[in-house]
């Protein structure tokens, strides 16, 4: 049995207040007992927000992190350093950081390994742009994507993992991707591990919808054999609909 999981992506949003009483929401919000719970708020309020997570169900994660170690990297945050305030995921290659932070596979790549190295979960995202889509090219650019920014991993290393599929013209525009092409795609993706490191590893690995996931449509996309939880943006900023969609299985 794969893991369920839903996971919040705040993105760059909320004060600290409002950050933590969000968290706060949640802590006493009453949740499906199957499901794994994460919050990915930006880094400044990471390390408060595992502290009052720590004896809860809702983990926490953050939504990027350096590829190097240590050292003259201004501006840059550490898995060690991450590891160190008690998160436990860490987001890499969102569709935002590769569109306008110019991150490609094989930065990624080494994200992957320093997330792994520090014995944390990615949460490796992929997705196409609609112009992919239009020219019917959406599944050799994810093939691409997942074969240059985590097929380098070995069989156990990949088990790790889990990966998100954002479509990227489902992200903040209010279009879902419908149930039917979440799952051809998750059912792609699933292939794809099965291809590179047999049946029994790609059945262990979780992987993710986001795009436009709302209370309204989170239970006809989780219903897909292949879609095993969401990664959620706008609505995760909302405790009640939060709620809602990880109730939807
Ligand atoms: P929305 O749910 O706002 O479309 O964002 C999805 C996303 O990018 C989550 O990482």
């Amino acid at each position: 049995m794969r893991k369920k999981i839903v996971a919040g992506n705040w993105k760059m949003n909320k004060s600290k207040t409002e950050a933590v009483a969000l968290a706060q929401d949640l802590l006493s919000a009453d949740f499906d007992k199957t499901v794994d719970l994460l919050i990915i708020p930006p880094f400044l309020y990471a390390s408060e927000l595992a502290e009052a997570c720590a004896d809860s169900r809702v983990q926490v994660g953050v939504q990027n992190c350096s590829e190097h170690t240590s050292g003259a990297y201004t501006g840059e945050v550490s898995v060690s350093m991450i590891r160190s305030v008690g998160v436990s995921h860490v987001l890499v290659g969102h569709s935002e950081r590769r569109e306008y932070f110019g991150e490609q596979n094989a930065v990624l790549a080494q994200k992957v390994d320093q997330v792994l190295a520090a014995g944390l979960t990615p949460i490796y995202c992929c997705g196409e742009q609609l112009s992919e889509r239009e020219k019917n090219n959406h599944f050799s650019l994810v093939k691409s994507q997942l074969e240059e920014g985590l097929f380098h991993l070995s069989a156990e290393a990949i088990q790790q993992c889990v990966i998100a599929y954002e479509p990227v013209w489902a992200i903040g525009t209010g279009v879902t991707a419908t149930a039917d092409q979440a799952q051809e795609m998750h059912a792609f993706i699933r292939q794809l591990l099965t291809d590179q490191y047999g049946e029994s590893v790609a059945q262990a690995i979780p992987v993710l919808y986001g795009g436009s996931c709302k209370p309204d449509n989170a239970q006809e996309l989780f219903a897909n054999s292949d879609v095993d939880g969401g990664l959620i943006g706008g609505a995760s900023l909302v405790a009640s609909d939060f709620v809602a969609i990880a109730n939807s299985f």
